[in-house]
């Protein structure tokens, strides 16, 4: 009889511990964020590739090509900058984009070359 306690013990006992792994688990990936690459890679089409080419290779002169790393050895942090504020013929994505979309597109970026 008290061995049967003692077993339905453990098994409560340990269901809550997975409970809370679970729960631990859920909690962690909402603080911690993953780029979003088949997200990134949609922006990507919708609003970079008409300068920068659908796969990476600039259909635009002066536009760099990412499918050859072109200005990408900078910090996510340096591209995210300029994307929002951008460049000479490159437009302004702030007010278009949120930062974590862009980071989106960033992190697909970093897949072209
Ligand atoms: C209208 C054409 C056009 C569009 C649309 C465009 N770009 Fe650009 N982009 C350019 C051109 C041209 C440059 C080069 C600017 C320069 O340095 O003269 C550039 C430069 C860049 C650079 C290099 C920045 C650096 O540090 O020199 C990045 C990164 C970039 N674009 C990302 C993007 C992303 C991401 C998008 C979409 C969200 C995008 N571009 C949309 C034309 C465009």
């Amino acid at each position: 009889m008290i061995s049967i306690i003692r077993t339905r013990n453990i098994r409560r006992h340990s269901k809550l511990q997975l409970l809370a792994t679970l729960l631990l688990a859920l909690g962690s990936s909402e603080v911690s964020y993953a780029a979003d690459m088949i997200k990134g890679g949609n922006l990507y089409a919708a609003h970079c590739a008409a300068c920068h080419g659908a796969s990476g290779v600039s259909v635009m002169p002066g536009a760099p090509s990412f499918a050859r790393s072109e200005r990408l050895l900078q910090p996510d942090m340096a591209l995210l900058a300029t994307i929002k504020s951008g460049k000479k013929i490159m437009p302004a994505f702030q007010g278009v984009l949120s930062d974590r979309d862009i980071l989106d597109v960033i992190a697909y970026l970093r897949t072209l070359n």
